[in-house]
């Protein structure tokens, strides 16, 4: 049997040996992408990269990378969906394509873990206005074996992928398992996609549009391709389980939980079990990732997580701090995947003990507070609008204030209505996040990027040449060139001129890193940050360095390191207004 380490050193190992760079998860919070509040899959720390076409290791990566997707939090309690999971992947940025992908996917499947050729079905692209159909990519599945009649031709739904609204994308070809060959089909022509007796394993995504904010396709710099494997999904394949908890990534926790609670995984408490298992995991790796619980962004997603799993546990008939055990058990299976989680679990449960004594004082107050609200109505009723309303005040789920309004009263709540309001509410926050993704990094244009890097290089370059008295006053980045405006009272000489772009360019070469961190305003300013925009003291800004070069507050997107911005040419200087000079220059 093969456990999920199993699983994961296999992957790399094997692409390892097929001459691809393995590089570290990226961390949950994405570093360089302020439109998502999570990375949600191995690809969306490499869009860039694709933008940029190609990645600073190589043309051939491959990584296991944590992820986390809040879209269906309410689905988690069934056999397969999480919050956190972990994605196996491997990239082209412009080396090989379809031939050899669908190669590599057919030898891992088949040599490595292997599984029999038969039980593996495929589908591509059907092609649309936007693409052709991927006939090229059935032939290459039919070259290493897999027969005509398993492979299908889905739409954009099934067979195309996107890292979101704008930016890279393509159409993909999906593998599947067959779960069950003997069942039957549940109607003639029902295939993968169709049929639930067969489980999607990997998809292989071929990178190679860049979707613009009208909609449009432009390609990108080169071919490339994108794939994804989720671990947890392919553990319980590889094992025979329809129940992705009941593999050795969770089993033993819910074991034990099993054994203190004497409650059996079945009927209800299996939701809970699986409930608590998941989310508690998750909350494991946000919080080892810096996330603490609030009110806004990654920490109120982390606190909807903590106290559902909280709730699920007291539901079972746990008390407090039923939890520790898990932490333990998930640092320990993780740590030699994830080596920077290490000594995060005390941390761990502090946070989340913390926020354990925090909900439920918020409970009590709650039931307080509802059974004041109870003694002033007359008939010691509440409808389901009002149950909602102490719900989303005080986190009282509707079952208890059910049960405080029937011990009260004798009296039931309308459950339908509370429902309404509860999904109107999941609706708002849906959407929410969803726009969350909406033009963010994806939407740049790489040379932009570029051209936007050069241009704090020429800052740092006019201050040192110039003095330090001369001030930003204006600049402007697109695809052909920088503007930039500062303070000086007179033309620049040819000499400075040269002096100038010589320095950005010896920056450049001498390949500086390019990082950033979010401070408050205050702190950048006092750090010497140049800041052009006035900020409010209290917010806090992003703070662009260049080795110790440059040091700009903004919101970037910026090259990771100075030698992705390329030859860096002044084309023209000439006065602005009264006291301003303009810089035009370009990258090459
Ligand atoms: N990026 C692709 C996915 O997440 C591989 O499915």
């Amino acid at each position: 049997m093969i456990t999920s380490r199993e699983l994961v050193k296999k992957y790399l190992n094997f692409f390892k040996s097929k001459g691809h760079t393995i590089v570290p998860s990226a961390p949950l919070v994405p570093e360089d992408d302020p439109s998502a509040l999570f990375i949600n899959s191995g690809m969306h720390p490499m869009a860039r990269f694709f933008l940029e076409g190609k990645h600073p290791l190589g043309s051939r990566i491959a990584d296991v990378q944590r992820c986390v997707r809040t879209d269906d939090i309410e689905e988690v309690g069934d056999t397969t969906h999480h919050t956190f999971f972990e994605m196996l992947g491997n990239w082209s940025f412009g080396d090989y394509f379809k031939k050899e992908s669908i190669v590599f996917s057919y030898e891992f499947l088949t040599q490595v873990l292997n599984i029999p050729p038969e039980r593996l079905w495929v589908t591509c692209f059907a092609g649309d206005k936007d693409a052709p159909r991927d006939g090229e990519s059935a032939k290459h599945w039919q070259e290493v074996g897999i027969t005509k009649e398993r492979i299908f031709f889905l739409g954009k739904k099934d067979n195309w992928w996107a890292v979101g609204e704008t930016g890279p994308c393509g159409p993909d070809t999906e593998i599947f398992y067959d779960t069950n060959p003997d069942k039957l089909l549940k109607s003639a022509g029902c295939g993968p996609g169709c049929d639930d007796r067969f489980v999607e394993i990997w998809n292989n995504v071929f990178m190679v549009y860049n979707r613009q904010a009208d909609g449009s396709l432009v390609d990108l710099p080169s071919k490339n391709v994108d794939t994804g494997m989720g671990v947890e999904r392919v553990t319980a394949v590889l094992q025979g389980k329809d129940d992705n908890y009941r593999t050795e990534i969770f089993w033993p926790v819910i074991e034990v939980w099993i054994k203190q609670s004497q409650k059996e995984y079945a009927g209800p408490n299996q939701r809970l079990y699986r409930i608590m298992a998941d989310h508690f995991r998750a909350a494991f790796f946000m919080i080892a990732d810096g996330v603490v619980p609030d009110n806004v962004m990654q920490g109120y997603i982390l606190r909807r997580l903590i106290r559902r799993a909280l709730r699920a546990g007291w539901q079972i008939g746990f008390d407090k701090r039923f939890y520790l055990l898990a932490l333990d058990y998930w640092q320990e299976f993780y740590l030699k995947t994830y080596p920077e989680i290490k000594d995060k679990r005390d941390q761990a449960k502090q946070i989340i003990g913390q926020e354990e004594d925090k909900f439920s004082r918020g409970l009590k107050k709650g039931e307080r507070e509802l059974v004041k609200f109870l003694a002033k109505q007359g008939d010691n009723k509440i409808s389901g609008q009002q149950a909602f309303y102490f719900y989303e005040t005080y986190g009282l789920p509707f079952e208890i204030v059910a049960d405080v309004v029937k011990e009260q009263s004798g009296k039931l709540v309308d459950k339908d209505q509370f429902e309404v309001a509860l999904k109107r509410h999941q609706q708002k926050s849906r959407t929410a996040s969803a726009s969350m993704f909406k033009g963010g990094l994806a939407s740049h244009h790489p040379r932009a990027i570029r051209m936007h890097t050069a241009t704090h290089l020429l800052q740092a370059a006019l201050r040192q040449v110039l003095g330090e008295k001369i001030k930003q006053a204006g600049s402007k980045v697109d695809e052909d060139k920088l503007r930039f405006d500062f303070t000086f009272n007179r033309s620049l000489t040819p000499e400075e001129l040269n002096q100038v772009e010589d320095l950005v360019n010896q920056k450049i070469k001498d390949d500086l890193a390019v990082k950033w961190e979010l401070v408050n305003f205050k702190q950048a300013k006092k750090s010497g940050a140049l800041a052009f925009f006035e900020h409010k003291y209290d917010e806090k800004v992003k703070v662009y360095t260049i080795g110790d070069f440059s040091k700009e507050v903004c919101g970037g997107p910026h090259v990771v390191s100075t030698s992705q911005v390329g030859k860096f040419r002044i084309l023209k200087e000439k006065s602005s207004s009264a006291g301003v000079r303009r810089i035009y220059a370009t990258v090459e």
